[in-house]
């Protein structure tokens, strides 16, 4: 018995990612637990679709753009074509946690438009196109993803971090309009996650080890495993009188 059965999940940004990749771990996850998942992306999906099903799973993958309003219009009409219904929207896609520094006064208007195209715009119409149905149900779980970077202030990055801040004010703002609908809006955030590249990253920069490391109270790494238990969380009848709440999974960089 899973924690998600008879539920259904989009998660965007779900294919193998230029950095960390969390949303295909967080499909896995889900589907792990019993969720149906729809997987969408600019890029392709089939893979990590092909390995949820071969575990036992079922997933649907997608291409979306989550700047385009008519393609998660036709993501969420796949969704309930092929599973029924909508129950949980991870907003996971995004762009910049991987742009190299920029000062402000060199950071031009196009790239902080094009920013907020994806980061902020993106999650407000994949609400949009999932929350008729959310509607119909009476339930609905939307998972917004945010950064710890937004209470510790970030520099050379004005646009990626002043996003996640629009997106932590987003989930209090929609979980208000929403609760009476049955649906819990919450936010999932966390600093940054080791993978292969940020290792490779730290030992080649040791100040930019010391920048990540020398806030936290415990020096240890977090590890995209170390947040699938609070994302699967949010997803579950276990958070069904939470909303309009942050979950920050952070080993003392920031403190709430
Ligand atoms: N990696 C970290 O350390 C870290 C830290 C804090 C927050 N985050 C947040 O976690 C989430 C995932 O980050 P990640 O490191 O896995 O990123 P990633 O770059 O590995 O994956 C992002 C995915 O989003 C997709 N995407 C980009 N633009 C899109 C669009 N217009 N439409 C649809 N899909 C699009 C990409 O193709 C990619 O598959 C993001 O919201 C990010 O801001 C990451």
């Amino acid at each position: 018995m899973g924690r998600l059965d008879n539920r259904v999940a989009i998660v965007t940004g779900a294919a193998h990612g230029e950095r960390a990749a969390l949303g295909s771990h967080f499909a896995k996850a889900l589907a792990a637990e019993g969720a149906k998942v729809t997987l969408a992306d600019l890029k392709d999906c089939a893979s990590v679709a092909a390995e949820i099903e071969s575990s036992g799973g079922q997933a649907l993958s997608v291409r979306a753009d989550v700047r385009d309003e008519q393609s998660l219009h036709a993501m969420a009409q796949a969704t309930l074509e092929r599973f029924g219904s909508i129950d949980i929207l991870v907003n996971n896609a995004a762009v910049g946690s991987n742009i190299p520094p920029v000062p402000v006064l060199e950071l031009e208007a196009s790239a902080w438009d094009e920013m907020y195209a994806v980061n902020v715009r993106g999650p407000f119409l994949c609400v949009k196109a999932v929350l008729p149905q959310m509607r119909r149900q009476k339930y609905g779980k939307v998972i917004n993803i945010g950064s710890a970077t937004i209470y510790s202030g970030l520099p050379n990055r004005l646009h990626y971090v002043s996003g996640k801040g629009a997106i932590h004010v987003m989930t209090r703002s929609l979980a208000r309009e929403l609760g009476p609908d049955g649906i819990c809006v919450n936010t999932i955030a966390y600093g940054l996650i080791t993978s292969a590249l940020t290792e490779h990253e730290m030992e080649q920069d040791p100040a930019h080890r010391a920048r990540v490391f020398g806030p936290r109270m415990m020096q240890v790494h977090v590890h995209v495993g170390d947040v699938l238990g609070g994302l699967v969380f949010l997803a579950s009848a276990e958070s069904d009188r939470m909303t309009g709440q942050c979950l920050m999974i952070d080993p003392g960089s920031v403190c709430l």
